[in-house]
């Protein structure tokens, strides 16, 4: 299917699927353990209905929103994701410059094959670094002042990885470390020879940020995978994040979190922001949507902190009932990257377009000029989910 054909973004997981060798699109579209989380991010949203009005003058539609004290001419913004390289040669600087058309966020991770730098230097459109507490607590603290020099908006702590989730479609198609292809995978890299000739003109799948630090315990991106792997601390508490706060002079954003009492421990140390989110279904299996997370997570902060939906949005009502329900914006992982290995630069462009374009149309339908006049008169929870003991707070 060509981009432009491409409608919604299942038309562009599927374009992706046909781009990529089947381990490399296993690795970007799986979750952890039985997938229960993943398949749950998003059909959470099936249980809410939104409420229209009608005759309210819908000429117009505004679709900004205030995030971290920014200002984004859209209310989603794009998540980090690690190692974009694996999906398209153009990887990380172009969802960024595609974030940067849109006036919206880009956050890089710090398992990016582009650098801080790389970033920063393209545009000054809002950028956001996240971050790792490390057991090398001077790459962190290096990551920081990196930051710091680069002007970058905001800092995101994850703090949902104290290990690697259990991925096992990555274990099925052989992507460990090192790799385990077996024949099948061998032979999918030859059906995509677009994908595998990339590979050959321009093979740096490192991790930029992170590679000077091991130039002393070896080289080539394998050893710098097992190193940050290794750098994982499951030691860390709050104080650790207190200790990163103190660090870092603008907005913290902390992602991973999915309870009123941790949105609460945000608070105390500081935080601006919290992405409530269980990493895209990718860490620990069989917790909640993050759409179901919003309303007591709300109730526990009220307006002191802003709440970001992380996970599961694939369509404009998706984020229309997130923020309805008391969100101040959503964030999207797998769908940008979809639209990287579709197209790169174009393919990212038309999924923000597609969501862009979703939303402006469904706010008009539902009679609601601007996302900040959006609140729990436009939402409700379906009768379906009612009737069947399944709504949130039931
Ligand atoms: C991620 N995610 C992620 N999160 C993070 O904090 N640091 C990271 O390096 C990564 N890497 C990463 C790689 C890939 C391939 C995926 C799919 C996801 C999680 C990401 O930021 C986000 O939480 C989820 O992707 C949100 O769910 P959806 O939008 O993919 O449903």
């Amino acid at each position: 299917m060509k981009l432009s054909r491409c409608l919604n973004i299942e038309d562009l997981h599927t374009r992706a699927r046909s781009c990529l060798p089947a381990p490399i699109y296993h690795y970007l579209a799986g979750g952890a353990d039985d997938e229960w989380s993943l398949r749950r991010n998003n059909d959470a949203f099936g249980q809410y209905e939104l409420l229209p009005r009608y005759l309210r003058n819908v000429g117009e539609i505004d679709l900004s929103t205030r995030l971290v004290g920014l200002e984004l001419r859209l209310p989603f913004f794009l998540s980090p994701t690690g190692m974009s390289r694996l999906f398209h040669r153009e990887k990380e600087p172009a969802v960024a410059r595609a974030a940067a058309d849109f006036g919206t966020l880009y956050s890089l991770s710090t398992m990016a094959t582009a650098t801080i730098e790389d970033i920063a230097a393209l545009n000054d459109a809002p950028k956001m670094f996240q971050i790792y507490i490390f057991k090398d607590r001077g790459l962190t603290v290096e990551f920081v002042e990196r930051c710091k020099a680069a002007n970058y908006d905001a800092l995101c702590l994850t703090v949902d990885t104290p290990l690697a989730g259990n991925r096992e479609r990555d274990a099925v198609h052989g992507m460990s470390i090192p790799p385990r292809l077996g024949w099948r995978g061998l032979l999918s890299f030859f059906r995509h020879p677009s994908w595998t000739a990339g590979l050959l003109r321009d093979a740096d799948f490192s991790l930029a940020n992170v590679v000077h630090r091991i130039d002393a315990i070896g080289s080539g991106a394998l050893s710098i995978v097992e190193y940050v792997n290794q750098q994982f601390d499951r030691s860390l508490t709050w104080d650790d994040a207190a200790w990163l706060a103190d660090l870092w002079p603008g907005p913290l954003v902390i992602k991973g979190l999915q309870t009123p009492e941790d949105a609460r421990r945000a608070l105390d140390i500081g935080a601006s922001a919290v992405m409530i989110s269980n990493h895209g279904g990718r860490q620990l299996d069989s917790t909640p949507a993050p759409v179901d997370c919003v309303v007591p997570m709300r109730d526990a902060v009220g307006d002191a902190l802003d709440l970001i939906v992380d996970g599961g949005i694939r369509r404009g009502t998706d984020i229309i009932k997130a923020l309805a329900l008391g969100a101040n914006a959503c964030s999207i992982g797998r769908p940008y990257l979809f639209g990287l290995a579709a197209g790169g630069h174009a393919g990212v462009t038309r999924v923000i377009s597609i969501l862009e374009d979703e939303l402006e149309r469904d706010m008009a339908l539902l009679g609601c000029r601007s996302i900040s006049d959006l609140d729990n008169t436009y939402v409700q929870g379906s009768r379906a989910a009612l009737n069947a003991g399944s709504f949130p707070g039931q």
